[in-house]
């Protein structure tokens, strides 16, 4: 939602609709679905959700939330328009990118009305679980990007980003937090069953899985592994040129992808910003050491089938 709307004017109306919707309850409750907690509103279209059928040239940006979606959406974008950044502010990320799954309280549009009124070639962003992502998209053999994050950090942004989310639960304390995260009661389910997931599966499924860290350490690097898997073939030049468009810094200051195009009812930047720090292992700045052992305890059995090479710290 928000930048269908080009004017002030325009956007003005388009506040006045959202707040009407306001009187609403913000804060949508969590329901389980198939053991995955989801806002409620999304539990209710379920059956539409499922049975969405994308074209085979539909592309899915599958990520838990919070670990570099807009990101890897900013550089797919430039990667499709060969690095043209006007061409990328046409609209607003979640214009450009339908949010399969998101529901709202009418009127609010939900993912499934924008991606009926457009047509594909689509880049979709699901933060959806692999076991919940429609059928259709492995039938159509639909190219699958996920990123994945380190436990820690995509904790902390996560709790940063409940914070100024009036669509999500209340975080909550800090330490209740933490452990709400580790059981997976929060809104998408559990971290550690996502990223297993769409690790075990990324062969046989020609799934791209990428690490935020790895993003953050050698973008060039990460940028050429996207353009070969979409492919794709662009210059240096424009490799270099996305690299930079996309850094945290100018990502923040991108009015088309900072997410200040989401009204302040919804995304309370004041609180927390969006684009908060973009880093990596500002959870050091959160978790207490004794925080930090229970963690880490508990990460190693959740963790225990499998080897994914994540790293906490660059
Ligand atoms: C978003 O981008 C605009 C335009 O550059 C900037 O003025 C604003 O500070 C940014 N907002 C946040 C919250 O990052």
């Amino acid at each position: 939602i928000g930048s269908k709307c080009k004017t002030e004017e325009e956007f003005l109306s388009y506040k006045e609709v959202i707040n009407r919707a306001a009187g609403i309850a913000w804060r949508f409750p969590l329901i389980e679905m198939q053991g995955v907690p989801l806002r409620n509103y999304i539990v209710q279209k379920w059956s539409n959700i499922s049975a969405f059928c994308p074209d085979p040239s539909d592309m899915l940006i599958a990520t838990y939330p919070k670990a570099g979606t807009t990101w890897t959406q900013e550089i797919v974008d430039l990667l499709l328009h060969n690095g043209d950044e006007e061409a990328c502010k046409r609209a607003s990320t979640s214009d450009r990118f339908p949010f399969l799954e998101i529901q709202y309280p009418p009127p609010i549009p939900s993912g499934l009305d924008l991606l009926k009124n457009m047509k594909p070639p689509r880049v979709i962003k699901t933060h959806l679980p692999i076991q919940l992502v429609p059928k259709g998209f492995w039938e159509n053999k639909c190219k699958v990007i996920y990123v994945a994050r380190n436990a820690k950090d995509n904790l902390v942004s996560y709790y940063h980003f409940d914070r100024m989310n009036q669509a999500q639960p209340q975080p909550g304390p800090w330490e209740e937090y933490i452990q709400k995260f580790m059981r997976g009661k929060v809104a998408w389910g559990s971290w550690y069953d996502h990223v297993k997931d769409y690790w075990k599966e990324r062969e046989k499924r020609n799934i791209l899985y990428l690490f935020f860290e790895d993003l953050k350490k050698d973008p060039r690097r990460e940028v050429e592994r996207i353009m070969r898997y979409m492919d794709l073939s662009v210059t240096d030049d424009v490799i270099d040129k996305i690299v930079q468009l996309t850094s945290f810094k100018n990502m923040r200051d991108n009015p088309m992808a900072n997410y200040t195009f989401i009204p302040k009812i919804m995304f309370d930047h004041s609180i927390s910003p969006f684009m908060r720090r973009g880093e990596v292992g500002d959870w050091t700045n959160h978790f207490t050491p004794a925080q930090s052992q229970m963690f880490d305890e508990d990460y190693a059995r959740q963790m225990a089938d499998v080897d994914i090479p994540f790293c906490t710290s660059i």
